[in-house]
């Protein structure tokens, strides 16, 4: 090789390494001290090995307000490419804390932006590694026009590809709206933060005291606020749940999740099944013990598993198959439907009908909460969110009742009339108006209150009642469900149900779009 070209390839190399060490070893220093990673070591964690291919590696912002354009760093804090995941193409944007700390600039907005653009193009999901200052100060209102630049292909993906944000760091102002416009989002306890605006600005204006710990981690949100829809205890731990999570989706709408070969039998009986629900229907039990007990080496990714605990939404598989489940809990709250379950379970419905995951309800559902809080909020619209998100689903519905399905809710919960496709109930189960007591004391409360022994009069009318209606027979007969079966054979019946269904197409009428209950 000549002198000349020699030197070409040293001053490549020179700029290459200029770019990869981003804001040099001082600051890296920094953000390992805090907990984290940086942006290409968390991109080497999160791909298979040697897939990486990097894009816009030079990129410089054009910016010079405040003495800016003395540091032009290459890349420009933000590191984008293609790579891929268990062998599946993904494309991946992370911000750069070490550079101007991350902040969004106009150039590295392109960049995401573009590759957006092509994400949608080859019909590969993407992910975003957020850990950003927000709106780059020096670039004004050029930064705020790339935030919405992205939020608005965020908007046009929605639906078409996965996107995924893990929340790796600082994610404040209106930069949290593209991880909330995104599929899903996680969040790194104590090191990861997202809010609208900070513990000083809630102080100037409300006069409370909040930390940034309480305001906008990880822990709130994904307990109070559900905005997050899970919690890693590291940078490490988010980027192999995010592998984990990229596992159960398709590579876009037009797909299907990637099957498997299972290492669990189609037709295993669970005997513990038969006797998991409690003779008296008022006593607990744990509906993730049922999920378990029945999916694919009890393997279930739980989404939001700390928030609206009394409705439970996660990815299995069955036979190899991926299917979403949406399950009561009678361990939280009677497994009752509230306005935060409402909205988890709606969403949860929403995004495996737009990825053509089939959906498998399990119901225990004692009915809706009662009380002014819940009015006052707005169950009616929030329910319907649920019952809306079920009704316009058109993959394959399945439901197994294995205790109470009880007025509105019985509707709500993927019931036969709205479409679903396989509903089955187990022997005990009990779909009725309401329960036996709030029956009797509704109907013949004048009838109890005349008799001479009152207590004895109610619980003979309650045994009546509960001969009645308390089981589901009647169901059965009108044609509403499809079979009783017996709890151990569930597994081996929903693998049957869902075979049958793998070639089911059901289509909307035609309109720009539903109007469901925001
Ligand atoms: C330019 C920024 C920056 C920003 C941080 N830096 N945020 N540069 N624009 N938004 C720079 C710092 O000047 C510093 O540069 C380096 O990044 C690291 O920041 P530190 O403050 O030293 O880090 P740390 O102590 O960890 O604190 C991190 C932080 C803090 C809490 C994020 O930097 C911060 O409060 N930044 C501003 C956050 C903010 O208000 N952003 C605007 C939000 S509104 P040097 O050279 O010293 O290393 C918004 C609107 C988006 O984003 C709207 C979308 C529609």
């Amino acid at each position: 090789m000549s002198n000349s070209q020699q030197d070409k390839l040293n001053h490549l190399n020179e700029l290459r390494q200029q770019a990869i060490e981003g804001g040099g070893p001082e600051k890296t220093a920094k953000i390992h001290e805090k907990g984290r990673l940086t942006a290409r070591e968390r991109i080497h964690l999160l791909l298979d090995e040697g897939s990486f291919q990097e894009t816009g590696v030079f990129v410089r912002h054009r910016s010079h307000e405040m003495g800016i354009d003395k540091n032009r760093p290459l890349g420009d804090g933000m590191v984008t490419g293609v790579g891929r995941v268990d062998g599946r193409q993904v494309y991946v944007f992370a911000q750069d804390f070490t550079v101007f700390g991350g902040s969004m600039s106009e150039a590295n907005a392109n960049k995401i932006c573009r590759l957006m653009d092509q994400a949608l193009e080859n019909g590969c999901p993407v992910i975003g590694l957020n850990d950003s200052g927000g709106a780059r100060i020096q670039e004004g209102v050029r930064s705020l026009a790339g935030y919405a630049e992205i939020f608005w292909r965020n908007t046009m993906a929605s639906g078409v590809i996965p996107q995924i944000s893990a929340i790796l760091g600082p994610c404040a102002g209106g930069a949290v709206y593209s991880p909330a416009i995104t599929d899903f989002t996680l969040m790194v306890d104590q090191t990861s933060y997202m809010f609208v605006t900070g513990p000083n600005v809630i102080k100037m204006v409300t006069n409370e005291d909040v930390t940034f710990e309480e305001l906008g981690g990880a822990n709130t949100h994904s307990t109070k606020s559900g905005v997050s829809h899970f919690m890693a205890a590291s940078d490490q731990d988010c980027l192999l749940m995010t592998r984990r999570l990229l596992s159960f989706m398709p590579q876009n709408n037009l797909e299907d999740p990637p099957r498997i070969v299972p290492n669990d039998k189609p037709d295993r009986r669970e005997t513990k099944l038969n006797d998991i629900v409690p003779d008296d229907n008022k006593k607990p039990y744990d509906m993730l013990e049922v999920i378990r007990l029945i999916v694919d080496e009890g393997d279930f990714m739980e989404v939001q598993p700390r928030h609206a605990q009394n409705i439970i939404c996660g990815f299995a598989r069955l036979d190899g198959q991926v299917v979403g489940i949406v399950a009561n809990q009678p361990k939280f709250q009677a497994g009752v439907l509230d306005i935060p379950s409402s909205i988890k379970g709606a969403r949860f419905v929403r995004t495996c009908d737009c990825f053509n995951i089939p959906l498998v309800v399990f119901e225990d559902v004692p009915g809706f909460l009662p009380g002014t809080d819940q009015e006052y909020g707005g169950i009616i619209k929030h329910g319907a969110k649920l019952l809306f998100a079920f009704c316009e689903a058109t993959v394959p519905k399945l439901t197994v009742i294995t205790r109470k399905a009880y007025g509105g809710a019985y509707d709500v919960m993927n019931s036969k009339h709205i479409r679903a496709d396989w509903n089955v109930a187990w022997p005990g189960s009990e779909l009725a108006v309401m329960g036996s007591e709030g029956a009797v004391n509704i109907l013949y409360r004048n009838q109890i209150a005349a008799s001479k022994d009152p207590d004895a009069e109610r619980k003979k009318l309650i045994d009546e009642y509960d001969e009645t209606y308390a089981n589901p027979y009647i169901a059965a007969g009108l044609g509403y469900l499809d079979d009783v079966i017996e709890p151990a054979e569930t597994r081996s019946q929903l693998i049957l149900a869902l075979g049958h269904l793998s070639n089911k197409k059901q289509t909307l009428p035609p309109k720009k779009h539903g109007n469901i209950p925001l």
